[in-house]
């Protein structure tokens, strides 16, 4: 989502639209103003692009000189008119836009139900309105930090009163979150190309801190109410750069939105205590879940690697037979599908017509289907009996990194949600694994420091024309996709092996110097592993082990480079082992100055059978 905020002596509806103009690159699926006019505050809003609410705009111009704006990219809710921000209280007198997950926010929804206030929408975000109006007293500074320490979750705020009709308010913790300085004027933004046309003075609003923007000024504090005082950021960066919060590509963003992404997903699913798993959006019933004899999960591309793990988890999870398949062969192969049977499509997109196909298929010969999707509203996601959404945020790079990662979650959120009614694991276990997960995204920081390495490699490597990749069990299926990673952006051509089937065939193809990409990061698999690996270094293969913290030394004695991941469940080492193979990939492209987000012959949605 995008966010916009003004106050200053311009017609702000201007200053508005233009700043989410400059936001569309991320995506969105409706978007809304609100400004202080001289009848009070209004707000308008629209779903489609940003010329429908133009349009709107054009009938009957908001005239005021203070507003916020948003563009949405639905979560809680599907794309419409009245989900989209701007959200209001029922007295219209205060108005909230919103980026990030409430995790809480059903429970706070019905508390404030019960006080009387009434709902409009299905988003997690009007509940922010209704808590500031609840929490009121005659200063918004106060209120918004009363309603803010009842909130759980991820947010950036910009927050308008009409009772105090010459300030906006800001807070940020864990979204992001921007303040513009001008010379009588001052802005917010959820990115710095929303402001970047009226100034490059700007602070950065850390987690926990919020601003109050009047006209003339701007003061810092947290949101204890502690005032902070800094300097301003100049920024030099040109557009372009900006869109891509410094970085060169958006596929190099996105790896590195990878823990958000794990926090997002897991967030409101895993109850307070860790004890649980929560997915309260699921219509299946115990009953349902009981009765399932057989799964099948189907998609194409990174999403059908994500579904690879998908089923070692849903086996060694709660024991049920799983089968995978890509779309484009699941329909013609006549599938035994049952009512029983539960079919999982996944789709970062959700308009993959291979996979919606496979959807329709499914759901004709009586299958439940569960769809794994990223995008609120999509074709998946509508079809589809229950839907688990990953939010990821929108994915720009052709390459998915942050949906296929965040799938896996999905996947562990899933598994456990049926371990938990078959009784198939115990509690401890249970607790162990949701400890294990809710590390992850400080642990794909920890991977994430150490791309310098990763990059002498790939440097390396891009000056081969083929390349190899091996791994049993969840490591097979992670090589498939670290394969698939580097094939699409650097034009290497490469093959993912089971370890132990290379020496079938295809090991007749290593000779002196060939990489090798060897994943050992299972411990029941390691001595078999190293024996493959060995296989490889006896014929010349150059081999740089992937393996987890515990087995480095081991490895080491074994491989030309070894790189490390932090020690982890085993079922969730693909969550941290694919971090460095994305980052191979993306270097390897950089090396051979190809056009890293865009590559070619290949599309981000494939809407063609
Ligand atoms: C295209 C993209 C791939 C993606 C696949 C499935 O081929 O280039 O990155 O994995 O479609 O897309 P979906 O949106 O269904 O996950």
């Amino acid at each position: 989502c995008g966010i916009v905020g003004y106050v200053g002596m311009r017609n702000s509806q201007e200053v508005l639209i233009e700043g989410l103009k400059k936001l569309e690159y991320r995506g969105y699926d409706s978007a809304g103003v609100a400004v202080f006019t001289p009848n009070g505050l209004e707000v308008k809003k629209s779903v489609g692009r940003l010329a429908n609410l133009e349009e709107k705009l054009n009938e009957r111009p908001l005239v005021g000189t203070i507003g916020i704006g948003h563009t949405r990219w639905a979560t809680h809710g599907k794309p419409s008119d009245v989900n989209s921000h701007p959200h209001t209280d029922n007295s219209v007198k205060f108005s909230v836009v919103h980026n990030g997950i409430i995790e809480n926010y059903l429970e706070l929804k019905e508390e404030l139900i019960a006080k009387g206030y009434r709902f409009v929408s299905e988003t997690d975000t009007e509940v922010i309105a209704h808590l500031v109006a609840d929490a009121y007293e005659g200063d918004i500074v106060r209120a918004v930090q009363k309603a803010v320490k009842r909130m759980r979750g991820a947010y950036a705020l910009g927050v308008l009163t009409e009772h105090e009709p010459d300030r906006l308010v800001a807070v940020r913790l864990a979204s992001p979150l921007i303040i513009g300085v001008g010379e009588g004027e001052n802005f917010i933004g959820s990115d710095i190309p929303a402001i970047l046309n009226y100034t490059r003075n700007v602070y950065i609003l850390n987690d926990g801190e919020m601003a109050v923007l009047t006209r003339d000024g701007v003061e810092l504090m947290t949101i204890e109410g502690n005032f902070i005082s800094r300097e301003t950021f100049t920024v030099d960066w040109d557009i372009a750069t900006a869109e891509k919060a410094g970085f060169d590509h958006f596929m190099l963003k996105e790896i590195h939105e990878q823990p958000k992404a794990y926090r997002d997903t897991m967030g409101s699913r895993l109850s307070p205590d860790g004890s649980r798993v929560v997915l309260k959006e699921l219509t299946m019933t115990e009953q349902q879940i009981r009765d399932i004899r057989n799964v099948h999960i189907v998609a194409c591309g990174t999403a059908y690697h994500a579904g690879l793990i998908g089923k070692t988890v849903i086996e060694q999870l709660a024991r049920i037979p799983v089968e995978t398949d890509v779309a484009s062969e699941y329909r013609y192969r006549s599938p035994i599908i049952t009512p029983n049977t539960l079919v999982i499509v996944v789709s970062q997109s959700g308009e993959t017509a291979d996979t919606l196909a496979a959807l329709r298929e499914a759901k004709r010969c009586g299958a439940h289907v569960l769809a794994i999707t990223n995008v609120v509203g999509s074709s998946v996601a509508r079809e589809a009996d229950d839907v688990l959404f990953t939010w990821a945020g929108p994915e720009i790079a052709v390459a998915s990194t942050k949906a296929y990662t965040t799938q896996l979650v999905a996947f562990y959120l899933f598994g456990l949600h049926l371990a938990q009614v078959l009784g198939t694991k115990d509690e401890a276990f249970i607790r162990d694994m949701i400890a294990a997960m809710k590390s992850l995204p400080e642990q794909v920081e920890a991977i994430l420091g150490q791309s310098e390495a990763i990059k002498a490699a790939a440097e390396d490597m891009s000056k081969h024309d083929d390349l190899f990749f091996i791994g049993r069990g969840v490591d097979y299926a992670v090589s498939l996709e670290g394969s698939l990673k580097l094939k699409e952006i650097s034009y290497i051509h490469s093959e993912a092996y089971a370890a132990g089937e290379l020496k079938h065939g295809t090991l007749a193809l290593i000779e002196e110097n060939v990489p090798v990409i060897a994943l050992a990061t299972q411990e029941d698999l390691l001595e078999k592993t190293v024996s493959n690996i060995k296989e490889v270094t006896a014929r010349g293969g150059k081999v740089l082990g992937i393996t987890s913290e515990r087995y480095a030394q081991e490895l080491a004695k074994s491989v030309n480079t070894v790189f490390t991941i932090p020690q982890t469940h085993a079922l969730l080492t693909p969550a941290l082992a694919v971090i460095p193979l994305q980052l191979l990939a993306y270097y390897a492209s950089l090396a051979r100055g190809n056009d890293v987000d865009k590559p070619r012959n290949l599309a981000k949605s494939v809407t063609v059978e």
